[in-house]
């Protein structure tokens, strides 16, 4: 007989803590000591975020890194540094953190949704092209969980309509495409240091890149549209002060030191839960792409076919959280159907466009159906413990899935 549900009062699976993030000891204290005591606050005087510019740059097979106060603005300070212009198209998916689309409004641009794949999660090459018009001159793929997205069609189709490529892989800092590291794949790459993130001081974004003319024009616009051998007061482009501070630097520097073995026990981590749970009977890991040389599961994420597993999402999350596993539905919305998308409450910005576009009747869905029926996720600290940590999770969803009947039964 299946052991009795922690939620009906059985023993929960697991009482322990998972790993708690972030993690940090004496290099940070350290270097954040040091960097108070010089009186060097800003990148500007100081060396911390210099430093950690090149290093996290040349991480990630780029000559170019261009830290700035947050993952969104790199991916906004990317659509502008690139030159595209007002109402251009730019391609997004649906099934991502809302900054992705949210910054093409804030560039003045017109975010089109392409689906994702079922499986992968990630952009469908397929719907990218049949969202090809000849205003389109971007596509944003997300690296979504930290697996790369189909780097292969998504470049071959760039190319083919002369698109740029602006990476979004502030879920996967040190994941890999065929050996070659996120962030070098595209024309420019961007990651995001916030609090969950993967590599955190709390906040703060880099653009990296291998175009030595992008990387200028990235570079002056982090610093007031100001140029090398100029003067102080001299500005060239319109752009603000974007600039990360030195403690956030000094904080990323001693967590890179922290990054490479953290993402390898991630990635071993989740590709041993991942094998567990596709032995479960309505439960869809994502699907690792052969390509996928490193996965650094920001999330580990999974759909739930309730019909197929015998019981809905909400009933499981429940009782999962109940035997000790944190987790979560995830996005509740796909993208165009958040109520900014809907209403289109873009401020100033699109004034003429605006009238012409309606994300109400906008469908996706794949990403409709994992945003309201289907997504599980897992987050990354879960993933930075032992092998023990992973039966127990594997243990939990097989002792949801031998109590299906029970699950069915809760109260709503
Ligand atoms: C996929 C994705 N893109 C962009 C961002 C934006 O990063 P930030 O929160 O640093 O602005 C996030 C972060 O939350 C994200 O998950």
């Amino acid at each position: 007989m299946a052991s009795k549900l922690a939620l009906l009062g059985g023993k929960p699976v697991r009482t322990a803590p998972f790993t708690a993030w972030p993690i940090f000891g004496q290099t940070e204290e350290k270097r954040l000591l040091r960097t108070l005591r010089s009186g060097k606050w800003g990148r500007l005087h100081g060396p911390e975020v210099a430093e950690f510019e090149s290093r996290f740059a040349a991480m990630h097979g780029c000559q170019h890194g261009i830290a700035v106060v947050n993952g969104s603005l790199s991916l906004r300070l990317s659509l502008i540094a690139a030159g595209l212009r007002a109402e251009d198209e730019v391609i997004v998916p649906p099934y991502t953190f809302f900054a992705t689309a949210s910054v093409v409004v804030e560039a003045n641009m017109i975010p089109v949704f392409a689906d994702i794949d079922l499986e992968t999660f990630n952009l469908d090459p397929q719907a990218v092209e049949a969202a090809i018009t000849p205003r389109t001159r971007a596509i944003i793929p997300v690296h979504f969980a930290g697996q790369p997205a189909d780097m292969t069609r998504l470049l071959a189709l760039a190319k083919k309509h002369k698109l740029l490529v602006i990476e979004d892989a502030a879920h996967a800092h040190g994941a890999s495409f065929k050996h070659k590291p996120v962030g070098s794949l595209g024309h420019l790459g961007s990651f995001s240091f916030q609090s969950s993130k993967n590599l955190t001081a709390g906040e703060g974004g880099i653009i990296t890149t291998n175009d030595g003319k992008l990387a200028a024009m990235c570079r002056s616009m982090q610093t007031c549209g100001r140029v090398p051998g100029g003067l102080w007061y001299e500005h060239h482009v319109i752009s603000s002060n974007h600039r990360l501070g030195e403690f956030q630097g000094a904080v990323l520097n001693a967590q890179l030191d922290r990054l490479e073995a953290q993402t390898k026990t991630r990635d071993r981590n989740g590709a041993d839960l991942a094998a567990r749970l596709a032995k479960i009977p309505g439960l869809f890991p994502q699907k690792r792409a052969a390509d996928c040389t490193r996965h650094s599961y920001h999330l580990f994420m999974l759909r739930l076919d309730a019909a197929k597993f015998g019981a809905p999402r909400t009933a499981v999350l429940k009782a999962l959280r109940a035997e000790g596993i944190p987790c979560s539905a995830g996005y509740g919305f796909s993208l165009p159907q958040q109520p900014m998308f809907r209403n289109k409450a873009f401020g100033p910005y699109l004034p003429k466009a605006s009238a012409r576009l309606d994300y109400a009747k906008v469908r996706c869905p794949n990403s409709d159906l994992i945003c309201r029926e289907q997504g599980v996720w897992l987050e990354q600290n879960l993933f930075l413990g032992r092998k023990a940590d992973m039966d127990d999770i594997a243990e939990a969803f097989e002792k949801l899935h031998a109590n299906r009947a029970a699950l069915n039964d809760l109260p709503a």
